[in-house]
């Protein structure tokens, strides 16, 4: 046998190579072309994908954005959110949270099989994930932006995690900041990234305390409009009703705008999270007002502090792995 037909074949595995595979050599930073070259069509996929998802339901788009930051908020950006319990795994999905709440991990398990057809074991769940957050902004009308990538996926979750790093709707304006910040998330991020309840809805649950009884005298929240709270007693009773559903920003609750901030202003916010943006800070209330006034400036510092918080904590190199499917990792 002709043992130089051997040459050829090694250059051009040589020269190939660094086209099946992809590898982050930028020293652990993420950067938008990471799969240019290895699945450039990957972000089409997510593209197409998403927007069928939302065309079907347009609370999809609110869905995803908020599971990428759920799943940001714990242990970094590394789809720990999407990893379902089996094993020692202990699924976020319980997490108080998320239980009831999270929803439509099946988008994410079709745009992984799609793209595993395309190039297997390459696209990371966590990557699909920040890239369905900013398409789904875009389809309802808000700010685009270059998606970062490189990051990987964990090899677990955390349950505590989930449930203590994750602000919740009851929190207050200090604790909710101090939570931003160990993220490395300072008050504009805060103010703007909560500008998401521009779209989506929040359950009867995550705000009954602040009709009824919001600070433990029996007397509703006064800085809640009362015409406003009048309509939310409607369909949110004392006691049951707690999966009901109402819009975040009752004005227009599947565009992506600066209706939210406006709605603040006339204290008719819908989460007490929400409406404490005005009423407990000068600083915030500020930025409240920016954004109310000046939607440019609002999508301009979303898009801005969507691409810090995608930054928290991702995991290159050769730490986790690129899950084959999105709700277990590779050996389990
Ligand atoms: C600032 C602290 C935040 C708190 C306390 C908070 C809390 C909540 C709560 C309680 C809900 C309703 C959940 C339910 O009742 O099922 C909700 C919904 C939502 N949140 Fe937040 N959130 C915060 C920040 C954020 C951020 C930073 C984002 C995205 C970057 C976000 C995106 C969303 C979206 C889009 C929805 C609607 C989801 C859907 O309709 O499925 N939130 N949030």
């Amino acid at each position: 046998m002709d043992k130089s037909a051997g040459f050829p074949l090694a250059l051009a595995l040589l020269v190939f190579a660094p086209l099946c595979f992809c590898q982050n050599n930028n020293g652990g930073k993420l950067y938008p072309q990471f799969y240019d070259h290895c699945c450039p069509k990957a972000s089409e996929i997510v593209k197409s994908i998403v927007a069928k998802a939302v065309a079907q339901e347009a609370r999809t788009a609110a869905s995803l954005l908020r599971l990428h930051f759920h799943d940001c908020f714990v242990k970094g950006c590394d789809a720990s959110i999407l990893l379902d319990s089996s094993g020692k795994i202990l699924s976020e999905k319980r997490s108080n949270p998320n239980r009831n709440s999270a929803r439509k991990f099946e988008v994410l398990d079709e745009i992984k099989s799609a793209i595993e057809k395309e190039c297997p074991n390459t696209v990371s769940c966590a990557d699909i994930l920040a890239l369905a957050a900013r398409d789904s902004t875009v389809l309802t009308g808000g700010p685009s932006w270059e998606v970062p990538l490189g990051r990987r996926d964990s090899l677990g979750a955390s349950l505590s995690g989930s449930n203590n790093d994750i602000p919740a709707p009851n929190n207050t304006f200090q604790t909710i900041l101090t939570k931003f910040k160990r993220q490395g998330l300072d008050i504009v991020d805060l103010v703007a990234l909560s500008g998401s309840h521009t779209i989506g809805n929040a359950r009867c649950t995550s705000f009954r305390q602040r009709l009824y009884n919001q600070s433990g005298n029996g007397q509703p929240d006064y800085t809640l409009d009362p015409s406003y709270a009048a309509q939310l007693r409607k369909g949110c009773p004392r006691s049951g009703g707690d999966q009901n559903l109402f819009f975040l920003d009752f004005v227009s609750p599947t565009k992506f705008d600066n209706s939210y901030f406006k709605n603040l202003l006339a204290y008719k916010g819908l989460l007490n999270s929400d409406q404490i943006l005005v009423t407990s800070s000068a600083q915030s209330k500020e930025l409240v007002q920016k954004y109310a006034e000046n939607v440019e400036l609002f999508f301009e510092q979303f898009a801005k502090s969507m691409v810090k918080m995608g930054n928290i904590s991702p995991l290159t190199g050769s730490r986790g792995e690129i899950r084959k499917h999105c709700r277990r990792i590779n050996k389990s």
